[in-house]
C-alpha cells in the first residue's frame, strides 16, 4: 500500500475519516446515519432541497430508520447538503444515486455519472470512491473510472475506486444495513481493501471479489434470480387458474416443506420497486452487445410485466358479471404501495392496475393505503396517473362492487374486508386466514392463482 492508503486506512481505524453519502434517498440516508452513529463524520449530499431540508430540520423521511437512530445519528453530528462543496473534505465518497431505466427499458447511468463528474471536480489525494448503485458490469471501471481520471491522480495510489452494491430491503424488520453481510470489489487491491475496510466499520460481514465486475454482475445475479423465480410461480399460477381445482400459494407452501434445493416465491400482481422490475433489462441490454440475447433472464422479466395486465383482466371478467357498466363500477383497490408494509410506490404494480383500468374506461376507482396518501405516477406514454387515498370504512367496502387486494400490508384487517365486500379479488393470498377460519366467506372471494371465479 501507498503511504496515501496507509493514511486512509489508519484514519478509518481510528474513526477520525469522514464519510460522505451522494445520495440520500432509501440506501443513501440509512448508510450515512449507520456511519454517524457509528462516531464517524458523516455528510450527506443530495440534489433533491426537500431531503436536505427535511434532514436539516430533523425529519426523518425515510420509514426503515429508527427516529431515534436517526435522532442519534443528528445528535453525532451527521449533517447535509444539496452541493458538493464540502465532497473535499470527506475522506470515502458513497454514490448512492438512482439507475433508472428509460421509456424504452435502456439502462440510464446519467445519475452515477453526473455524481461522478461533480465528484472529480472536488477529487483529491487520498480519497475512496464507493459505488452502490445496482448497475451493469464495467461501469465502476468503464464509466466512473474515466471521469474521475480527468481530476489526474493515480488510481490506487493517490485515489481509490470501489464497487459494493447495496443490499437493503426495505420493510424487512429482520435484515438491515448493519447485519446484512455485503460484497466489494476494487479495481486494485489496494481499493477492495480500503473499501473491505470501510464496510467493516459498519457491516460485520463483508466479502471481498477480484474486481468491480464481479460485484455489479453478482449484484445482477441476486435480483434477477429473484425475477425468475417469481416469474416461475406467476406462471404456475396463470396454469393453475386455467386448470381449476389446484391453489398455487397451496403447492409453494407444500413444496417448501422440502427442506433443501427448494426456496418458497410467490406469485402476485406483478412487480415492482427500484430494483427486481428494472435490473433484467440493465444485464439484457449489455448482453446484446456480445452478440448475446439473455432470452431466459427477458423471458421471465416480460412474464412478471404481464400480471398487472392479468389482473385487469381479473377484474374485467369479475365486473363483466354485474349489471353495472364497467366505467359505472366502483372499483376498490388496497395498496398501491409496490409491496407489504412499506411506503414506496416506484414501479408498482397496483399503480399499473389502475392505468390499465382508466385505460378500459373504469372512473370510479378509488384506493386505500395507510403509507401512501397521495400519489403521482407517470404511467404510459404521457399517461399521469393522480389519486388521493380514501380511509378504509364499512360503508366504502359495502359500496364498492368489487374489491382488490393488490398490496398486503399487515395493517389492513382483511376479515372485516372480506365480510363487507361484495366480491373481492385477492392478488396476495391475504385472505388466507379469513378463508381457513371463516369458510363461509370464501365463495366471495376470487384468488389468484386458484382457479376460483
Ligand atoms: N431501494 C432499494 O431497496 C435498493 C436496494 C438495493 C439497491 N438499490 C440501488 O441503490 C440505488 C439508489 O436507490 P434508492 O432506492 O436509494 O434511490 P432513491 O431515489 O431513493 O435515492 C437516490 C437519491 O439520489 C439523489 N440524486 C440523484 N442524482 C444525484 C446527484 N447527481 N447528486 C446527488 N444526489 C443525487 C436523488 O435526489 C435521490 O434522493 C439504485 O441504483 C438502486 O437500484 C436500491
Amino acid at each position: 500500500m501507498t503511504s496515501t492508503a496507509l493514511s486512509l486506512k489508519a484514519k478509518l481505524e481510528d474513526k477520525s475519516a469522514v464519510i460522505g453519502v451522494v445520495g440520500l434517498g432509501y440506501v443513501g440516508l440509512p448508510l450515512a446515519v449507520e456511519f454517524a452513529r457509528k462516531g464517524f463524520a458523516a455528510i450527506g449530499i443530495d440534489l433533491d432541497t426537500r431531503k436536505i431540508d427535511s434532514i436539516r430540520s430533523g425529519t426523518n423521511y425515510i420509514q426503515d430508520i429508527k427516529e431515534t437512530d436517526f435522532k442519534e445519528a443528528l445528535e453525532k453530528g451527521f449533517t447535509a447538503d444539496a452541493n458538493y462543496d464540502r465532497i473535499c473534505s470527506c475522506d470515502v465518497i458513497y454514490i448512492c444515486v438512482p439507475t433508472p431505466f428509460t421509456a424504452n427499458k435502456e439502462p440510464d447511468i446519467s445519475f452515477i455519472t453526473s455524481s461522478a463528474a461533480s465528484i472529480a471536480a472536488h477529487l483529491r489525494n487520498g480519497q475512496l470512491i464507493i459505488l452502490k448503485s445496482t448497475t451493469f458490469p464495467n461501469t465502476t471501471e468503464g464509466h466512473v473510472m474515466p471521469i474521475l481520471e480527468k481530476a489526474g491522480l493515480k488510481l490506487g495510489e493517490e485515489y481509490f475506486l470501489a464497487f459494493s452494491p447495496e443490499r437493503i430491503d426495505p420493510g424487512n424488520v429482520k435484515w438491515h444495513t448493519g447485519n446484512t453481510p455485503i460484497v466489494v470489489g476494487g479495481v486494485t487491491d489496494a481499493c477492495t481493501e480500503l473499501a473491505y475496510l470501510t464496510n467493516k466499520q459498519i457491516i460485520s460481514q463483508v466479502h471481498k471479489v477480484s474486481s468491480p465486475k464481479v460485484a455489479e454482475m453478482e449484484k445482477l445475479l441476486e435480483n434477477i434470480f429473484r425475477s425468475v423465480n417469481i416469474a416461475l410461480v406467476n406462471e404456475l399460477a396463470v396454469l393453475c387458474d386455467r386448470m381449476g381445482g389446484i391453489n398455487i400459494w397451496e403447492v409453494v407452501e407444500a413444496a417448501a416443506t422440502k427442506p433443501f434445493g427448494f426456496m418458497p416465491f410467490y406469485p402476485g400482481p406483478g412487480i415492482g420497486g427500484h430494483c427486481i422490475l428494472i435490473d433484467p433489462y440493465y444485464l439484457a441490454w449489455q448482453a446484446r452487445e456480445f452478440d448475446f440475447q439473455t432470452n431466459f433472464i427477458t423471458l421471465a422479466a416480460e412474464t412478471n410485466e404481464n400480471m398487472p395486465f392479468y389482473v385487469r383482466d381479473m377484474i374485467l371478467r369479475e365486473v363483466a358479471k354485474l349489471p353495472v357498466a364497467f366505467s359505472g363500477a366502483k372499483i376498490l383497490m388496497l395498496g398501491v404501495a409496490f409491496k407489504k408494509n412499506v411506503d414506496d410506490i416506484r414501479h408498482s404494480p397496483a399503480i399499473k392496475v389502475i392505468e390499465l383500468l382508466q385505460k378500459e374506461g373504469a372512473k370510479e376507482i378509488q384506493y386505500c393505503d395507510p403509507y401512501v396518501p397521495h400519489f403521482k405516477e407517470h404511467g404510459t406514454g404521457s399517461t399521469v396517473i393522480e389519486m388521493s387515498a380514501t380511509p378504509l370504512t364499512e360503508s366504502l367496502l359495502k359500496s364498492s362492487d368489487i374489491v382488490v387486494i393488490t398490496t398486503d400490508h399487515t395493517v389492513f384487517d382483511y376479515e372485516q374486508i372480506a365480510a363487507h365486500a361484495k366480491v373481492v379479488i385477492d392478488t396476495r393470498n391475504a385472505t388466507k386466514a379469513v378463508r381457513d377460519l371463516h369458510p363461509h366467506l370464501a365463495p366471495k372471494i376470487r384468488l389468484l392463482g386458484s382457479g376460483t371465479r
